[in-house]
């Protein structure tokens, strides 16, 4: 499916990011993962095996990127859900946490499209790490990664448009089973668990192999382009 592709997935050491290195390299592609943390990364790069290669980015910074893409000689999708930010309610949030999911989610995915553009196949895709709050935004806070998801979904279809006949799609998953939770204590955790389970249609998180196959879907189905894709469980419904 993937045969021979070159697929760079920025944030491509944990959670989602490296579960779409597994399955693009078990397509028969090839992966150059990227992240922040050397260690991390080498330690990807060492698991994926075969057909995994990598180096250290920071997506929110223009000049990382820029060095990131210098040593791709070409690459056929990009995938970029790496990413830091922060969320909380809109009374009590400070500027800088309010204004951190664009600084990082949404310029870190558009510079990393800017910068991946002049090396990417014509017949090759970007997609974009969105998120199901653009439609449903949380209870609990969050009006700027709200926006921020939203944001991205109109960065998709104005790429699809300007980029085209490369293709631009966004996957906006709902909760993820992925490793960012293990970087928040127990009880945050617990808390955002058993409010996705009541309120999503399939009353579950999803796992990082179903939002996977979501962005191999978008990468490999060549008519489509400009969409968004939600693996939510049927969240934003309700
Ligand atoms: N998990 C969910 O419930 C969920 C739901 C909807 C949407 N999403 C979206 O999915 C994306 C990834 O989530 P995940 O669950 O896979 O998280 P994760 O397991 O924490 O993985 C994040 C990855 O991104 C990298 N990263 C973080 N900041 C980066 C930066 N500035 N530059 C380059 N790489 C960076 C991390 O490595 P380093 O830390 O070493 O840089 C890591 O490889 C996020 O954009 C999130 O908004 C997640």
């Amino acid at each position: 499916m993937l045969n021979g592709q070159t697929v760079v997935i920025i944030g491509g050491t944990s959670g989602i990011g490296l579960e779409v290195a597994r399955q693009v390299l078990a397509a028969g592609g090839k992966v150059v993962v990227g992240g922040r943390d050397g260690a991390r990364l080498d330690a990807a790069v060492a698991k994926l095996g075969d057909g995994a290669d990598g180096a250290v980015v920071d997506s929110s910074d223009k000049a990382s990127l820029a060095t990131f893409f210098d040593r791709i000689d070409g690459l056929d999708h990009l995938f970029s859900p790496g990413s830091s930010y922060g969320r909380g309610p809109f009374a009590e949030i400070s500027d800088e946490l309010a204004e951190s999911p664009f600084r990082s989610k949404f310029w870190g995915q558009y510079y990393a499209a800017r910068y991946a553009l002049p090396k990417l196949a014509p017949t090759g895709s970007v997609v974009l790490m969105g998120g199901a709050y653009s439609a449903r935004p949380p209870a609990d806070g969050g009006a700027a990664y709200a926006a921020c998801n939203a944001a991205l979904e109109g960065l998709g279809r104005a790429l699809a448009l300007e980029l085209r006949p490369i293709r631009v799609n966004v996957v906006a998953p709902g909760l993820v089973d992925s490793d960012l939770w293990t970087k928040v204590t127990p009880e945050v955790k617990a808390h955002n668990f058993a409010a996705y389970t009541a309120d999503a249609l399939l009353a579950r998180a999803g796992t990082t192999a179903e939002i996977a196959q979501s962005v191999l879907y978008l990468m490999t189905n060549g008519y489509t382009t400009g969409s968004v894709l939600y693996p939510d469980g049927g969240f934003a419904l309700r």
